[in-house]
């Protein structure tokens, strides 16, 4: 009988082929619902992304649960999550580097005027502007200043932006300055002409993207939703867009994925929309994390990067 620690895997409909290998290579028996035959009380380990609500708790002999990406929303909204099993998230350099160079690419296309240009040479117009702010006078907010939004940060304050962060609880970051809880979020909302939401979904970050919120940003600012769908009021941003208070946005994630073919964002002119893609998970990169989290769980060592259930995050 084997004694290989036997892990369940469950993804969209072909990605198991990419995961079963180097699990294997980690020494861990791999099944892939709907694709292999299994019995549920076999199953120590699941590992996925939006399982299907009241799913694992049909898997009596959990012993952990891996995220495929950093956030969890997927998980903990299922009711039926069984809390006595830890749920741990992707967390990793690769990734957050990834997501870093999304934002960063994104403040430097609206900030460089990028797409006017792109304009200009479909018409061949020679056509040069001044940047619309300097950078030192371009202020970048992080909603959310964790391992993704830190790195992002980081990166856009080595360009010479002013950048801080807002998030639950204090950060020291050299030259970022650090807004925190909700009674400094209007502050800090005041003074971000571009906003980039890093934020976990969570039930109170939920909609947190919305009029109110618009209207507290300053005139002409570019907002950056690269966390959840969940966090934003689509119809809210259009009318911010339309109405000029926005300059615009740049959406990788949005409440129905994928984003319907009528959904008004598509189209746009101040919008644009990317197909969940800032960061993709590695399956080689998250597979050793797996193993290493699965060896460190049999030794008797704690799991890193456990969520803590009843903060949703
Ligand atoms: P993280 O390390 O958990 O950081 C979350 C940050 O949000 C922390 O700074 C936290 O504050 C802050 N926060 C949480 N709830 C808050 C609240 N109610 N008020 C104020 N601040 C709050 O998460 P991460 O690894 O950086 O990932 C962030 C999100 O990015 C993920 O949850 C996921 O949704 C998204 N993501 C998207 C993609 C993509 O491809 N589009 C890829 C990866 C991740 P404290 O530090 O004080 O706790
Ligand atoms: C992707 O969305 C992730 O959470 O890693």
């Amino acid at each position: 009988m084997s004694t290989r620690p036997v892990l369940l895997m469950i993804v969209p409909p072909g990605w198991g082929r990419f995961w079963q290998e180097p699990l294997a290579a980690g020494n861990v028996q791999a099944y892939v619902h709907g694709q292999d035959l299994y019995a549920p009380g076999d199953i120590e380990y699941a590992l996925g992304f939006r399982p299907k609500p009241g799913f694992l708790k049909t898997l009596p002999n959990l012993k952990a649960v891996f995220s495929l990406g950093a956030g969890i929303d997927g998980f903990l909204t299922d009711p039926d999550y069984p809390r006595h099993v830890p749920l741990v998230r992707f967390v990793d350099d690769t990734l957050s580097t990834e997501m870093a160079q999304f934002v960063v690419m994104h403040v430097l296309i609206q900030h460089r005027s990028e797409r006017m240009y792109a304009g200009a040479q479909r018409e061949a117009k020679w056509r040069q502007a001044m940047l619309p702010r300097a950078t030192e006078n371009t202020r970048i907010g992080m909603l959310g200043i964790g391992e993704i939004g830190a790195m992002a940060a980081e990166r856009l304050r080595d360009l010479g932006f002013p950048v801080s962060g807002w998030s639950r609880t204090r950060k020291t970051i050299p030259g970022i300055k650090s807004f925190a809880g909700a009674g400094e979020r209007d502050a800090f909302l005041e003074q971000s002409d571009f906003l980039v939401c890093l934020l976990p979904l969570t039930p109170q970050t939920h909609h947190i993207l919305n009029a109110q919120l618009f209207a507290g940003l300053p005139k002409g600012a570019y907002v950056i939703n690269v966390a959840r769908g969940g966090h934003l009021v689509e119809p809210d941003l259009i009318a911010a867009l339309d109405s000029g208070h926005l300059s615009g946005a740049t959406l990788d994630v949005f409440e129905t994925e994928p984003l319907p073919e009528t959904s008004p964002i598509w189209k746009h002119p101040k919008i644009v929309a990317t197909p969940h893609v800032a960061a993709i998970t590695s399956p080689a990169v998250a597979a050793k994390s797996v193993v290493d989290g699965i060896a460190a769980l049999q030794r008797g060592e704690p799991l890193k990067n456990v969520v803590d259930l009843d903060r949703g995050y």
